[in-house]
């Protein structure tokens, strides 16, 4: 167990002495000797504020343990991070960051509708990609995707696959999360989860960087993103509030219908095409009722209380974000026949003055939102206009004179990038940012 660590982000680590570890599944990796202790020496700032002084779980990547000590050449950079265990151990890896050595990262769902937005905005972004690993279901294995320039064939998601891996990026079903995510913690990974398993568990940070990135501090091995309608309303609303409290919230969405994943996109793609051929419309299959030309009140199921999950998931979620655990919030989630993006229509009221004037540039001046509003030319957001964007846009800004002090907005956003894929990779390069990877 790790009893006293500290390390400064980016502090290159130039030598290692390894006498024990038990090395923790890394393809490559070797188990040293029996017996001693786990030191590093950071020659290159000496000063720097860092010692540990013990590690019983180490994973060592294979070039740092063949480098011999001091091989300033070999080891380029080394980042070294604590993770913190579920049992309360600690396991302790270091990882090459190197220009030719970047992470070692697995997308467990890469053939699905957030996988293939996944692999654009990575690429995009520049996430310090050394190995990709693309998983999914044995259905899917041997299925080529591109990555940059690369081909890379999926596999299925297994032990094996995932052994070894830093960083693990889940965009699958919730039974995949939990089945997998506490293993990838306990090997000293981290699992950025895209599904609803962990995100209200209390040691699971459920984060949108621009709101409450400092959260990821306290990860355990696991950090959730929360719901593709709650990301844009708690970034909305995070702005907002530095203009007044904000005392209760409303919502009604319109949420297109890859939120439901590819096979519900494929749904609507047939039963419009049906359509236009003038013929009978398909069956649905991924929903209840027909999705074309129809709206739907039904994201997800129902519970006893009336509301949908979809709905519980927005209110507590936001909840966790905004550190407001008994903010009064009510929604209801509507399913329309778009294919990205989702709108919502949503009430605010404060707890002291909110003008317009000065929401308004609360927003504009708040990294990832942009003010899309000018009614008169009929300019707001729509799905059409702003897929593909990463930033949540919000027009229609006005006050609400039902209430003393209140606001009505609409805002959308692309739910397979701001509401799934690209805030996960916000997320990873928070970890960076923070040294936390
Ligand atoms: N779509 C959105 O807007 C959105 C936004 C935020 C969060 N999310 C969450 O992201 C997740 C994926 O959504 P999606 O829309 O991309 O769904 P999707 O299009 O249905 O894709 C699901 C992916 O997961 C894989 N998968 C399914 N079961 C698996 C298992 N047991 N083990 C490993 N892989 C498995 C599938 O592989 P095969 O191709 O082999 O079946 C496919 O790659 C869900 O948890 C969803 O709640 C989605």
């Amino acid at each position: 167990m790790c009893d006293d660590f500290a390390v400064e982000h980016g502090d290159p680590l130039l030598a290692v002495f390894v006498d024990e570890a038990r090395t923790i599944g890394r393809e490559g990796t070797r188990t040293p000797p029996e017996g001693g202790k786990v030191l590093a020496e950071f020659v290159e700032r000496p000063e720097a504020p860092y010692h540990f002084t013990y590690g019983q779980f180490c994973s060592f990547s294979h070039r740092t343990l063949r480098s011999p000590p001091h091989d300033r050449e070999f080891i380029v950079q080394a980042h070294v991070k604590m993770t913190a265990r579920r049992s309360g151990a600690a396991a302790l890896r270091l990882i090459a960051m190197s220009n030719t050595n970047g992470l070692d990262i697995a997308v467990i769902g890469a053939t699905g509708a957030v996988g293939a937005v996944f692999l654009d905005v990575a690429a995009e972004r520049d996430l310090p990609v050394g190995n990709l690993r693309l998983l999914a279901t044995a259905r899917s294995a041997g299925r080529e995707l591109r990555y940059r320039d690369q081909t890379i064939a999926v596999r299925e998601t297994t032990e094996e696959a995932l052994d070894g891996a830093d960083l693990v990026f889940c965009s699958a079903t919730a039974a995949a999360s939990r089945q997998w995510g506490p293993r990838i913690a306990d090997a000293g990974g981290i699992l950025i989860d895209d599904g609803s398993a962990f995100r209200m568990e209390p040691n699971v940070p459920l984060v949108v960087p621009e709101v409450n990135g400092e959260d990821v501090e306290w990860h355990e091995g696991i950090i959730s993103i929360p719901n593709c309608t709650t990301t844009p309303l708690a970034l909305v609303l995070h702005a907002m509030r530095t203009v007044a409290p904000l005392k209760r919230v409303t919502a009604a969405t319109y949420q297109a219908v890859t939120g439901a994943g590819a096979a519900a996109a494929a749904e609507l793609d047939a039963q419009l095409a049906a359509h236009g051929r003038g013929e009978d419309l398909p069956a649905p299959e991924q929903f209840p009722h027909q999705i074309a030309l129809n709206v739907l009140p039904h994201v997800d199921a129902f519970e006893e209380d009336g509301y949908t999950r979809e709905e519980l998931k927005m209110r507590n979620e936001t909840r966790k974000i905004l550190h407001l655990a008994d903010l009064p919030f009510s929604s209801t989630c509507a399913r329309i026949p778009t294919m990205i993006g989702h709108a919502e229509a949503v009430h605010v009221e404060f707890s002291d003055q909110a003008p317009i004037g000065e929401l308004r540039a609360a927003l504009e001046a708040h990294e990832g939102i942009e003010l899309m509003d000018d009614p008169a030319a009929a300019v707001y957001p729509t799905p059409l206009n702003t897929a593909g964007d990463d930033r949540t846009f919000v027009g229609r800004l006005r006050a609400d004179p039902s209430v003393e002090h209140g606001a009505v907005f609409w805002c959308v956003t692309d739910n397979l990038r701001k509401g799934a894929a690209t805030n996960a990779i916000q997320i990873a390069e928070e970890l960076i940012r923070r040294g936390k990877l």
